[in-house]
């Protein structure tokens, strides 16, 4: 079978011959990413960290050894890292943790990969729970239903599906091994320009649910923590020009595609114990 070579350890199942290592395969883009791949003739292996075991390998990437050590074993022909601490507030109290994991552990892929990087803004998709991305936790919000709930209403975010990310880090990856000169710096970026209050008001609507009892807070309060930028929006005409880039699903069907299982997770419950 073209792409196909027959591994020697499971007789007859068709092992694809492109190899993908996927750090921070057990988080949310990386699930996504390992999915993609996989579902696409790539042999991917994913690693994580706390949450790795079963179905992942444990590997500490602040630990250059056995970054190298898994590297060596698998040989990858490209490298997705999607593994780093991504809460600002977090990489604000904890630096130096964050800049073990996010610069130096990146620092170590890239001498062995040599990297292109892939910048993107608010992420969203399929969660283990609804505060695991900064959009889907407004789900908390929308359900609470009659009490009145202020949402910030001042910074323009541009959601992005996890799902479209994956496909880019794809394409960028199979394009990559055709052409070396696929590096640097590019930006993907869902195309749907709204506030935390916006998204609320689609997420409410998407599932048929009130919004009313929504306030949009045109006030960032003191003390908000890290600083945000006021518009989160990317220039993406380098992966365009390209053509590795990929027309985002809209918001509202995406984003009821992540959310569904807890709409019926509730109902679940109300019809169980109540
Ligand atoms: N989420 C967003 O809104 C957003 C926005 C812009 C950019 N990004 C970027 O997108 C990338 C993916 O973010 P995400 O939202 O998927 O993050 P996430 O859900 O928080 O996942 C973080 C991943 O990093 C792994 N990890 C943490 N410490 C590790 C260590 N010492 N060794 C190995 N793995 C470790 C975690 O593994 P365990 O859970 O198994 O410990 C997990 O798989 C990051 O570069 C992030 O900065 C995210």
């Amino acid at each position: 079978m073209p792409g196909y070579e027959y591994g020697d350890y499971e007789e007859n199942v068709a092992i694809p011959y492109r190899r993908v290592l996927v750090t921070g395969a057990t988080g949310l883009l990386g699930r996504a990413v390992y999915k993609e791949f996989q579902n696409n003739a790539w042999h991917a292996l994913g690693c994580g960290y706390r949450r790795a075991q079963p179905r992942f390998l444990r590997c500490n990437l602040t630990d250059e050894d056995a970054v190298r050590a898994v590297i060596q074993d698998f040989q990858p022909h490209v490298i997705v890292h999607c593994a780093a601490e991504r809460r600002p507030d977090v990489v604000e109290q904890h630096t130096e943790a964050a800049l073990n994991l996010n610069v130096h552990a990146s620092g170590t892929l890239a001498k062995e990969a040599g990297a292109a990087v892939l910048r993107v803004p608010i992420l969203y998709g399929e969660v283990e729970r609804v505060d695991e991305s900064a959009v889907t936790v407004l789900w908390d919000k929308v359900q609470e239903g009659a009490e009145s709930c202020s949402v910030e209403h001042c910074q323009q975010r541009f959601p992005t599906y996890v799902n479209d990310v994956a496909r880019v880090c794809r394409q960028m990856a199979e394009r990559r091994l055709q052409d070396p000169s696929i590096r640097g710096i590019f930006h993907y970026s869902g195309k749907e320009q709204m506030t935390k209050y916006e998204m609320a008001c689609v997420i409410a609507d998407a599932f048929n649910l009130p919004s009313s009892h929504l306030i949009p807070m045109t006030e960032q309060p003191a003390g908000a923590g890290a600083q945000r930028p006021q518009n989160a929006r990317l220039e993406c005409s380098r992966l365009e020009l390209l053509g590795l880039g990929v027309e985002p699903i809209p918001f509202k069907t995406a984003v009821r595609d992540s959310l569904w299982p807890f709409l019926y997770d509730k109902r679940w419950r109300q019809t169980v114990f109540h």
